[in-house]
């Protein structure tokens, strides 16, 4: 198979982790006999520094041009002190989403039984969660009119969303389901928000037609407690953009770390594949970031974009491995795991090219 892949590093820790993922591409395209070409492109404060602008029109075209795309992290502390800040380094992968259609943001909470001990949650409560969230991506308060007024004394986000774009998520969500066990969790705020309302009323809609589902709908607030208070109870959670950048940060905890969760971005064209978490310029340049995060993002665009599952699998696979030889980086150390054994970024990285198969 020929691939052509973009690499887009951007900010902070994106610029060491994604160095793994890619590298991790390049051993199972070898080992496979699939032609993974790469380039290369800039985002976020790293663009804003070289051009002015979050997202460059050549990385746009890149982009537009790649058969899928390995993306980094975004972000720099700069403006998240700075709200004035009329250019953000954020726009550039808003903008990215928005213009490569990628309405469907996949995210899995995959728990490895090793790192059980890592969360700061019970390991009887965790064992055995398996989530898929399916976040709405394009839409939402995210994307809607913002206002300010002159007097800066009123300030507005507009939260809407278009009957089509919650069919075709919840359509994504529900056959993903089928696939899985064969439940889905809509949450909302019905009880509130209009736009929930329409949610709600599109999903039991789209629901009749997958009467092989079970569908349930939950508020917002009451997922995110029944989330940490028992995780097993959801297969597929379906929710919209604000709620599921919310809901996801909470979720990772299950896995025991941001730096364990990787993601999907897809809509009907090129996938965009990233870690959950941020940009940690507290500790980058310092090897001390995971790479698994990135590792498993490219074991997504494997399995999704390319449709290679035994290639994605022998990745999961050499995480897992690396996991069970207990190696670990310092965010899913704790404190029974020997110094010896808690590598940097580039080591942990190694580690998992040494039992890709
Ligand atoms: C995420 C991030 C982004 C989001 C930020 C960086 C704009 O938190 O991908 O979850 O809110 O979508
Ligand atoms: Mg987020």
């Amino acid at each position: 198979m020929k691939k052509n892949i973009l690499i887009i590093p951007g900010d902070g820790i994106g610029q060491e982790v994604t160095t793994w993922g890619k590298k991790v591409l390049e051993k199972i395209g070898e080992n496979y006999g699939h032609e993974f070409s790469f380039d290369e492109a800039i985002m976020g404060h790293t663009a804003i520094e070289a051009t002015g602008n979050p997202l460059p029109d050549e990385t746009l075209e890149k982009a537009k041009a790649s058969d899928a795309i390995l993306f980094g992290a975004i972000g720099h502390i700069k403006y998240d002190n700075d709200p004035s800040a009329k250019v953000r380094p954020e726009q550039g992968l808003l903008k990215i989403r928005k213009e490569l259609g990628l309405y469907a943001n996949l995210r899995p909470i995959l728990l490895f039984d090793e790192l059980l001990d890592a969360s700061s949650l019970k390991p009887e409560i965790l064992r055995g969660t398996d989530i898929l969230f399916f976040r709405e991506l394009t839409g939402d308060v995210y994307f809607g009119e913002k206002n300010r007024n002159e007097d800066n004394t009123f300030a507005s986000d507009l939260m809407n969303y278009h009957r089509y774009e919650v069919e075709r998520i919840a359509r994504k969500a529900f056959d993903a389901a089928r696939t899985r066990n064969k439940r889905l969790c809509s949450v909302d705020k019905a009880n509130v928000l209009e736009t929930s309302r329409l949610w709600r009323e599109v999903v039991q809609e789209i629901a009749k037609e997958y009467p092989d589902v079970e569908t349930e709908h939950m508020f917002i607030d009451n997922a995110a407690m029944q989330l940490v208070k028992n995780p097993k109870k959801f297969d597929v959670v379906l929710t919209a953009n604000l709620f599921g950048d919310i809901l996801t940060d909470e979720a990772s905890q299950i896995a025991g770390s941001m730096g364990m969760l990787a993601s999907a971005s897809v809509g009907d064209g090129t996938g965009f594949f990233e870690p959950i978490h941020g940009s940690a310029h507290d500790i980058a340049g310092q090897n001390k970031a995971n790479p698994l995060a990135s590792i498993l993002s490219a074991a997504l665009m494997l399995d999704i974009s390319f449709g290679l599952q035994a290639e994605a699998k022998a990745v999961t696979n050499a995480v897992a491995e690396t996991l069970k030889a207990g190696w670990r980086t310092g965010d899913i150390a704790n404190a029974n795991t020997e110094a010896s054994k808690i590598l940097g970024t580039q080591e942990m990285g190694e580690k998992v090219l040494e039992f890709v198969r």
